[in-house]
């Protein structure tokens, strides 16, 4: 997507430099536009742990790049310890953030290609570069794809409201940041947009990180769709008074069955919009579910952050990012950072091949080959 009219992605590997792979580091905007430069797997494993680099898609692609690093930098002696410390990376890698399950996917993927494709250490090292960019390719271009199908949703809407304004509501931040590139809940706004479709966002903030009133509200301005920040309790009031025409979400790890575990406050967004008949869709690549999950409440891992991201606050004072404290000195915050909302709460899924059922009919349906 562009920004200030130039094209970016949100990883690549530097263009005068293949040892090196370039993210845009999340934690300073939308104050700050800065690129970070990683070259080592520690490097890239406190870029995803510390959310330099986030969401479900972005971690995936890391991982690709992460195993693509790791290579380089791995010992050549014999491909058994090559491959082994391939692994030992892939590990350390996995172990960064629990719920996307992205992240998993892309090691996995990785080591299998590598492993697969064979060949001496220097071959293994372009397969391995080589896969991170079909890992980064394929994601935005699955986001593209959702973007086209989403959008029909929006035109729809459109058309029964005889062009008036298409109010959606989304929460946190499954933006193009949160991607290679397009994003998957905003895809289709983008879409709609550009196809000149009259849309308005409501964004939630998305405590305690902030990914809505930071960053889906900096691409949305930046793309120039019409959108509010919200404070995240804001949503029912609006659903009952008839601003809301859909609400869209992303997702960090779907089941196969239809359970959608995302940002914290998702599951309470879906319990009003159900009370007041609001369809709520959920927008994923199939690199975000889970095919041996069953029950996501009880099964999906919810990632707990540190406390400090609860009870304190980052902002703009005086030109200076500061951090300040929002909470008396003694009290504790605890910080679980994702839901489940059950498949009951879902109307639908839309993915890169299309818009199917929250169900483990509806969503096998679109992907046979993955018959469980
Ligand atoms: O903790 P984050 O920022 O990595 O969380 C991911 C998210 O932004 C959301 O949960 C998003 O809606 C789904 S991931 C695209």
């Amino acid at each position: 997507m562009n920004v200030h009219g130039t094209h970016y992605r949100t990883i690549r590997v530097k263009k005068d430099n293949p040892a090196v792979v370039q993210i845009i580091d999340q934690r300073h905007l939308p104050h700050r536009f800065i690129i970070e430069d990683l070259s080592t797997v520690d490097e890239m494993a406190v870029a995803i742990r510390d959310m330099h680099a986030r969401g479900a898609g972005l971690i995936g692609a890391c991982a690709g790049y992460g195993i693509y690093i790791a290579a380089l930098n791995a010992p050549k002696n014999s491909i058994e310890i090559f491959m082994s410390s391939l692994e030992e990376a892939g590990g350390k890698l996995k172990a960064t953030r629990p719920t996307a399950v992205n992240l998993t996917w892309a090691v996995d993927r990785q080591i299998e290609a590598i492993s697969t494709a064979g060949g001496d250490v220097e071959a293994r090292i372009q397969t391995a570069l080589k896969t991170a960019e079909i890992i980064a390719d394929e994601d935005a271009d699955f986001c593209r794809r959702i973007g086209e199908h989403g959008a029909a949703l929006i035109e729809e809407i459109s058309r029964r409201k005889k062009g008036d304004t298409v109010n959606i509501l989304t929460h946190c931040n499954a933006g193009w940041l949160a991607f290679v590139d397009y994003g998957t809940a905003t895809a289709p706004i983008y879409a709609a947009h550009d196809s000149g479709i009259r849309v308005h966002v409501w964004v939630d903030e998305t405590r305690p990180r902030n990914q809505g009133a930071r960053l889906t509200a900096w691409e949305l301005g930046e793309h120039g769709v019409p959108h509010s920040v919200i404070a995240d309790n804001v949503g029912g009031h609006l659903m009952q008074h008839g601003m809301v025409d859909i609400v869209i979400t992303g997702t960090d790890r779907t089941t196969y069955t239809g359970d959608v575990g995302n940002k914290i406050g998702t599951y309470l967004k879906a319990l009003a919009a159900k009370d007041n008949n609001i369809p709520f869709y959920v927008a994923l690549p199939s690199s975000t579910f889970d095919w041996k999950m069953k029950d996501g409440v009880s099964e999906i891992p919810i990632e707990r952050r540190n406390a400090a991201e609860v009870r304190t606050i980052n902002g703009l004072y005086k030109g200076e990012i500061v951090t300040v404290q929002l909470v008396p000195d003694n009290s504790p915050g605890v910080n679980y950072a994702f839901d489940v909302t059950p498949a009951r709460l879902v109307t639908g899924l839309i993915t890169e091949r299309g818009i199917c059922d929250a169900s483990a009919e509806g969503v096998l349906d679109l992907y046979p080959e993955k018959g469980v």
